[in-house]
């Protein structure tokens, strides 16, 4: 796909089913991750891939953490829903900023690198013809979540990219760009 359709129509998709994507659309996708803007070349970006049963492991992870947030264990109907989280997609892609002391780069910008190379990766999806959605909520900050995943004291996670193949693609809003631009000064 030609690269400016596909940063113009690029959306999410809630629907994701298997397969996800191959091997070699998945080097696609973390390549374009690679290719973030990143302020002195820290390469803030650290991707994991969880697929398979793994994603079972997740969502006993989430469940873990919500217990441990809410100091009591959610009801057996919201355990469950949490424990299917992961199965929304037949691949979830953990994105994280690995932050780096730098005098002339603070943190901020970091994990601004980790989401933008996240959205590249929803792009580098959208362009091969996959579906995804960007993820989020209170547990992906819970220690919990970190330590399961095996991240760093110095990493944070800055969303869960499901992908797979798109159930329902949903209609592309037209926004006109005046509305979102004005020159200065006026
Ligand atoms: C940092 C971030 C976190 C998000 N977290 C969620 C989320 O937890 N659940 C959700 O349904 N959408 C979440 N979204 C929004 C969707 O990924 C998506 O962008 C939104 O539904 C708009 O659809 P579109 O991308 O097709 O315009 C998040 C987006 C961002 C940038």
């Amino acid at each position: 796909m030609d690269a400016l359709r596909a940063l113009h129509n690029r959306n999410s998709v809630n629907l994701l089913e298997s397969p996800g994507p191959s091997a070699e659309q998945l080097k696609n996708i973390f390549k374009a991750g690679l290719r973030a803007c990143d302020h002195k070349n820290l390469r803030p970006w650290r991707f994991i891939q969880i697929e398979g049963d793994a994603r079972h492991q997740l969502g006993e992870l989430l469940l873990t953490a919500k217990t441990a947030m809410d100091g009591a264990e959610p009801d057996a109907e919201s355990a469950a829903k949490l424990r299917a989280k992961p199965l929304r997609a037949p691949l979830v892609i953990v994105v994280a900023a690995h932050i780096t002391e730098h005098e002339k780069v603070p943190e901020i910008e970091q994990i601004l690198s980790a989401g933008a190379s996240a959205q590249m990766m929803m792009v580098a999806a959208f362009a091969q013809g996959l579906g995804a959605i960007w993820r989020s909520g209170a547990l992906m900050f819970r220690p919990e979540v970190h330590q399961g995943l095996g991240l760093a004291d110095n990493e944070k996670i800055v969303g869960f990219l499901y992908m797979g193949k798109a159930g329902r693609a949903k209609r592309v809003p037209r926004l006109d760009p005046a509305d979102f631009v004005r020159s200065w000064p006026e």
